[in-house]
């Protein structure tokens, strides 16, 4: 290894221990001993006491190699750093930023960032303008449509998958302390005491509401299955579960069915990723339990379907919903959730044998700081 490149790992060592001084004082000697080292300038930049320091580092960087991605984004980071230091807002400075790299360059990433960047700021139909100009992505179509609160886009399946990925290491944190999720235990309460011989948590997450059904003594005995791999590992790592399936609960629409194994191979391999419930035909449920997933979830009738070919005769199917806004059936927030309404989920439930039982209007959770409504229901199947 040369000189430069053992300094400069050393550099990243002192970081990566939380030495942070100790790697700026060795991050300027390495500059001044090899001062066309463009990475070490970008340490320096992350690492510049001021916004000002640090752009002039980043613009040393970019002088020399303009087209590495850690020189972008050490400039990027300088570029809103100074913008927040002059009083803007943080997503404002981002906004302005995004912007002027579009002005010199028309890039569909770029497009996708300033998206996400004024909907965060609440800019909505200047999100959905920005999200509708990425070109060909279902990432960014469905984003658009939630901007616009038009519900007939559905969440593409992978990413729900790479969000919950990325979310599984913080995700019980998150919801007892910022969202303070009543859904696991508003859940588990409308079935308390079922004593359920073979119960299904359909987006069973990390495990909280397995618990909660344990702990209501919903259930003797519990599977789960939810689409993150990540979220599978935390569930079976609690020891509730005789097993927890990577699986997507129903089939998706045409565009994504047609990636996916056929009915007759799934119901052959009902373990393998695809979608579980449609390979649980026979399984006979006599619990399915569903705290906070059907948000996810656009038409709930091949939901209702599919659980009922699961289920045992007289089985329960409990979940939360969230409750629309307005008079609408089924409905979408810049949230990237659906709000269904009790009479559509009724009318859903109805078309496979399934009719209401119970329900309770609750507080689920919080989201910004405020209430979100919404219902607890539990379907009986016929
Ligand atoms: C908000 S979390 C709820 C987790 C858990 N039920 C709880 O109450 O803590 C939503 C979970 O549903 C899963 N999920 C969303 N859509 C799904 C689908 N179509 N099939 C299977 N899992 C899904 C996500 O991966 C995530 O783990």
């Amino acid at each position: 290894m040369s000189d430069a490149r053992t300094q400069f790992a050393a550099c990243e060592a002192l970081l990566n221990d939380g030495a942070v001084e100790a790697c700026a004082v060795a991050a300027e000697t390495l500059t001044k001993q090899y001062p066309k080292h463009a990475r070490a300038w970008c340490l320096r930049a992350a690492l510049a006491p001021q916004a000002d320091i640090a752009l002039k580092h980043a613009e040393r960087a970019k002088a020399l190699k303009p087209d590495l991605d850690c020189v972008r984004t050490a400039l990027a980071r300088a570029l809103v750093r100074r913008a927040v230091e002059a009083g803007k807002a943080h997503s404002e400075a981002r906004i302005s930023l995004l912007e002027r790299a579009l002005a010199e360059q028309d890039d569909p990433k770029t497009w996708y960032r300033l998206g996400r960047a004024r909907r965060e700021a609440k800019d909505l139909a200047g999100a959905a303008d920005a999200f509708e100009k990425c070109g060909d992505d279902a990432r960014a179509k469905f984003w658009a449509a939630c901007c616009r609160g038009d519900p007939s886009e559905d969440a593409p399946i992978e990413h729900l998958e790479a969000l919950y990925d990325g979310y599984a290491g913080r995700y019980d944190a998150h919801l007892s302390d910022a969202l303070r999720s009543q859904a696991p235990a508003l859940v588990a309460e409308s079935v308390r005491g079922a004593k359920a011989r073979k119960a299904l948590d359909c987006g069973c997450g990390t495990g909280l509401s397995g618990r909660a059904l344990f702990d209501a003594e919903a259930c003797l005995q519990l599977e789960g299955v939810d689409l993150s791999e990540a979220m599978c590992e935390k569930a079976r790592a609690t020891g509730l579960y005789e097993d927890v399936a990577k699986g997507e609960l129903c089939p998706g629409p045409v565009s994504r069915r047609a990636r996916m194994p056929s009915r007759r191979r799934l119901a052959s391999h009902p373990r393998r990723a695809g979608a579980f419930l449609s390979g649980a035909a026979g399984a006979n449920y006599d619990l399915l339990a569903s705290s906070d997933v059907v948000p996810y979830v656009r038409r709930l009738e091949e939901l209702f379907m599919v659980a009922a070919a699961a289920a045992a005769p007289k089985a329960s199917f409990a979940f939360s919903v969230e409750k629309p806004l307005g008079d609408g059936d089924v409905e979408i927030g810049a949230t990237g959730r659906f709000r269904h309404s009790v009479a559509y989920c009724e009318a859903c439930a109805a078309k496979s044998g399934w009719t209401l039982s119970a329900r309770r209007d609750a507080v689920l959770r919080k989201n910004c700081g405020a209430d979100v409504h919404g219902h607890v229901l539990v379907f009986q199947r016929s």
